[in-house]
């Protein structure tokens, strides 16, 4: 199984330009299957859970064409509405085809997704929000059955969490539905607006994606369109986190500062200094030692994101004195810190927060990528730590991080594939 190599300590200088977004590519990707006609796709990133999500495409009928980061499809000839035990497990959020092919197909067959690297992934939110719109849903040995019947219809339906995948899957199936729906208490994250974008673009009347009540007018059907997604706000944090750990200075390209405010916030209190240069340019500068965060509390967009948890907890590991930092979003997502302190990070764990110690520096060992999250932030770990460090498991990594090793070494990282 193939390894991450790093030999820490070098100090991380130049720029980078922003991956387009995975959060926002795979929704935006499963959504064309309720598309009649073509649709092109720019920057999706190339990421494992891409490529997973074209493979399901393909299954279904879909003709998929991809040429660097755009992508071709066209799902007029769509004939399937099972998704197969072996392509789910492929990628997590493969439950967002659901709303999709209860659109386009008026049934869809899925495993169900069951607990991950982070903990459980519940479904009932989904079920319930596709039961809403008139859907019949049945659960039987790990296979979810959904029919539609004749066409789903408009209604009002509540989240009890902003379930950002359920909020995806009933945007995506009330598009088509007979009336409007009204979504409350939505997922305000910038991928779901992204979504609204490309719907939109696609013939839908969807306002409010991104704001708390999203009101969606149904139409009889969509049609094809040209969509960009968005930059990426979670590698980009990840860079500048790269970039914060080993003393340096870096420049994105590409990137959307307004989508990254508690991130960055946090950044400049840890004592980085932050420049927007000019449009979708961020420059970080970390000259001096890091200072300790100020309590992180993940919460739904616009809070801090689930997403970028583990990474600022490699920045904290470094950073002179005591941060805490508590996972609210999902229930077992710690799993990195076993893993930085067996590089002689000094953290202990109360309930679901977090109190990390600051040290002087890091030692470089080996450390087990156990999701992606997790997995980048112990390469980034890595970067500023003395000695070596072998990063296992790094499939997990390239589920979310395109080109990760080659990023970083532009950079002046010491870090080879093996
Ligand atoms: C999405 C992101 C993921 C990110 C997460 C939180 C994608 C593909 N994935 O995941 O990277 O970490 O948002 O920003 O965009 N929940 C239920 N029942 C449900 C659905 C969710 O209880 O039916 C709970 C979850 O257990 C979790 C919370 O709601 O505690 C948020 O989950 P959700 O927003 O649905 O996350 P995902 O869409 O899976």
């Amino acid at each position: 199984m193939a390894s991450f190599v790093i030999q820490g300590g070098r100090r991380l200088a130049g720029e980078h330009h922003v991956q387009g977004a995975k959060n926002s590519a795979l929704p935006i990707l499963a959504a064309t299957v309720a598309v009649r006609g073509p649709c092109i796709i720019r920057r999706c990133p190339d990421l494992l859970d891409v490529t997973a999500t074209l493979n399901i495409l393909e299954h279904l009928g879909c003709a998929v064409e991809r040429n660097g980061g755009d992508v071709f499809i066209d799902s007029t000839q769509l004939t399937g509405f099972v998704i197969p035990e072996r392509l789910m497990l492929e990628m997590r959020s493969s439950i967002v085809f659901l709303g999709p092919l209860l659109s386009a197909m008026g049934q869809a067959q899925l495993s169900t997704p069951g607990g991950c690297e982070i903990g459980e992934r519940p479904i009932d939110i989904h079920e319930k929000a596709m039961r809403a719109l008139g859907a019949v849903v049945t659960q039987e040995g790990g296979k979810l059955q959904c029919n539609a019947g004749r066409r789903l219809r408009g209604t009002r339906f509540a989240l009890e969490i902003p379930s950002v995948g359920a909020t995806e899957n009933l945007m995506i199936a009330a598009a088509t539905a007979e009336g409007m729906t009204t979504i409350q208490n939505a997922a305000r994250e910038p991928e779901i607006a992204d979504l609204g974008n490309f719907l939109n673009a696609c013939g839908a009347a969807i306002h409010g994606a991104g704001t708390g009540t999203v009101v969606i007018e149904g139409v009889r059907r969509l049609h094809g369109a040209e969509h960009t997604v968005i930059p990426d706000r979670i590698t980009a944090a990840t860079f500048l986190c790269a970039a914060a750990v080993t003393g340096g200075e870096i420049l994105l390209r590409g990137a959307k500062a307004s989508h990254m405010s508690a991130m960055l916030n946090t950044l400049e209190q840890a004592g980085c200094r932050l420049h927007r240069t000019g449009p979708g340019e961020i420059f970080l500068q970390a000259n001096s030692r890091l200072q300790a965060l100020p309590a992180l509390r993940t919460a739904p967009y616009p809070g801090f994101p689930t997403d970028a948890q583990a990474v600022f907890m490699s920045l904290a590991a470094l950073a002179e004195g005591s941060s805490m930092i508590t996972e609210t979003i999902f229930e077992d997502r710690f799993h990195h810190i076993g893993e930085l302190i067996k590089m002689g990070a000094r953290i202990r764990v109360e309930g679901h927060t977090a109190i990390v110690e600051g040290v002087a520096g890091l030692r470089g060992c080996e450390a087990d990528a156990c999701d992606l999250r997790a997995g980048a932030a112990l390469v980034v770990a890595g970067l500023a730590a003395q000695g070596e460090t072998r990063v296992s498991n790094i499939r997990h990594i390239d589920r979310g991080c395109a080109r990760f090793e080659l990023e970083l070494r532009a950079l002046g990282a010491d870090i080879i594939r093996n």
